[in-house]
């Protein structure tokens, strides 16, 4: 210990000896850290401002989009176009933030055991994915994604999606209050299969 320190009667000693003071001091740089990197996020035009012509997922590409979390695709298939070359000459255009504001959570995932999604709408038919879906193998002889046939035959959970709507009007999607009245009615009798295809068919179309 210095005599400078025994002057002003604070040292690293007394931070060092007692534990409780160490972790509060941590968290507080920690947070204080956290808070410059990501407030600055909340208020940047290019983080929260859609890009143009981006929507909200309709009803039935809303309930796709909740059987492609509970399913866990984003397990093995990641979201995230990275701005490098290999990247875009394979799947297009990287992701940019504006064409996930309308995505609570976000499905950007961290693993590719698959390709990469996110620019997956329109590039195989609605029939090619159906057929995917179901069984994998009948089009990938090679392919190691589990088959899904059951999507097949269940039938969306048409009760739920307006409950789903009005929550994330909450957080800042614009629905508005005749999509939410008619969402029901735009799912019912819908199979998960329908529902499922119709959200892949929509990522990443906005920006090609
Ligand atoms: C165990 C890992 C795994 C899981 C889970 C998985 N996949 Fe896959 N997926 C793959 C692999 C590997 C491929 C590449 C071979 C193929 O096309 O079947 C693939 C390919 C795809 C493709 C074609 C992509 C392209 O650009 O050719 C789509 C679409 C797809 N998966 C959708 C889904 C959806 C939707 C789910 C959830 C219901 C899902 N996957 C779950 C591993 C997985």
């Amino acid at each position: 210990m210095s005599n400078h320190d025994k002057k002003s009667g604070f040292s690293h000693e007394k931070i060092e000896t007692n534990s409780f003071l160490m972790v509060v001091l941590i968290l507080i740089t920690v947070a204080f850290g956290g808070l410059v990197e990501i407030v600055p996020l909340f208020f940047q035009k290019s983080t929260t401002e859609p890009i143009k012509g981006l929507q909200p997922y309709t009803a039935v590409q809303l309930a796709g989009r909740d059987i492609y979390t509970r399913e866990g695709c984003y397990n093995c298939h990641s979201q995230m176009i990275r701005p490098f070359r290999a990247e875009t000459l394979r799947y297009g255009h990287y992701s940019v933030a504006g064409e996930f504001v309308y995505d609570h959570p976000f499905q950007w995932g961290s693993k590719r055991t698959g390709p990469d999604l996110h620019r997956v709408g329109g590039k195989y038919s609605d029939d090619w994915q159906r057929i995917h879906l179901i069984n994998p193998r009948d089009l990938v002889p090679e392919s190691i994604m589990p088959a899904y046939p059951w999507l097949e035959t269940a039938i969306v959970d048409a009760d739920a999606i307006p409950a789903n709507m009005r929550a994330l009007r909450k957080v800042g999607v614009p629905y508005t209050d005749e999509q939410i009245a008619s969402a029901a009615a735009d799912v019912k009798g819908k199979t998960e299969l329908d529902a499922l295809i119709a959200y892949l068919q929509v990522l990443g179309i906005h920006l090609k």
